[in-house]
């Protein structure tokens, strides 16, 4: 808490209310609403191009909202300096984008060992975690290829590495699985889930997957831009 506001667990650690935002003349947001606890993993579901991703760039601090606020651990994202906001995405935050996230010119192992070094870890070690993590996350004996070289099932799985490497508080990852047949998805929401809980992160997951929204505690449905809730799901 860096507002001197006493911590209250009962709090949501995430919490966006009333969040607009247009993209040009397509509102993408109309007034969403959504809270995420500590630890806790929520699907975000909706049919596409009903404001999922504008979402999760808004509650990642990536995108301002026009309006509504964006609350993380007490603090208005929306309203914080641009280098705080970047600071505080470095520390608390991991994010895997639904499109094009991976640096190219780096080998898959460079890419996940990254976060860690900006971080201010040795190269070394942070290649021996981000090697760590690719294992975890099934992607063993491709460290050196090139984003470009991977199958788009490795590289959404070293994105999930290079958001987790780090212990991040949250993570925000739009659509991990899309690009996986059923084993794979299986396979890296169960690394997902039992990394999250260990570590007690949270994690808002964009999925048109109903197999993998029932991996979350709780599901909410965007339509046109707003949540609806859509029930308890496990
Ligand atoms: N950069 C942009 N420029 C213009 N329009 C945009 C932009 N990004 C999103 N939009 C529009 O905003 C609306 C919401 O987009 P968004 O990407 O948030 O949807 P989504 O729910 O993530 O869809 P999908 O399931 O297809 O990924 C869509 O109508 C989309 O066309
Ligand atoms: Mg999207």
């Amino acid at each position: 808490m860096s507002n001197g506001d006493s911590p209250d667990s009962t709090a949501p650690l995430l919490a966006a209310r009333d969040l607009t935002k247009a993209h040009g003349r397509t509102e993408a947001l109309r007034g969403a609403s959504v809270e995420l606890r500590t630890g806790e993993i929520l699907a975000v579901t909706g049919a596409s191009g009903s404001g999922k991703s504008t979402l999760l760039h808004c509650l990642a601090g990536i995108v301002r909202p026009d309006a509504g606020s964006v609350t993380y651990a007490g603090q208005r994202l929306d309203q914080l300096p641009e280098k705080r906001l970047s600071e505080l995405r470095r520390t608390d935050f991991g994010v895997v984008f639904q499109f094009g996230q991976l640096i190219p010119e780096l080998t898959a192992l460079d890419n996940v060992a990254l976060p860690l070094m900006l971080a201010g870890s040795s190269r070394k070690d942070a290649q021996t975690r981000a090697g760590e993590w690719l294992e975890r996350f099934g992607v063993r004996g491709q460290e050196a290829l090139r984003p470009g070289e991977l199958s788009g099932g490795q590289a959404q799985r070293t994105a999930l590495a290079r958001a987790l490497v780090t212990g991040p508080k949250v993570v925000f990852a739009d659509e991990p699985t899309g690009a996986l047949d059923s084993l794979a998805s299986e396979q890296v929401m169960t690394a997902l889930v039992h990394t999250a809980r260990d570590a007690g992160t949270a994690v808002l997951l964009i999925t048109h997957d109903a197999q993998v929204a029932a991996y979350a505690d709780r599901e909410v449905r965007l339509t046109d831009g707003a949540v609806a809730p859509a029930g308890v799901t496990a």
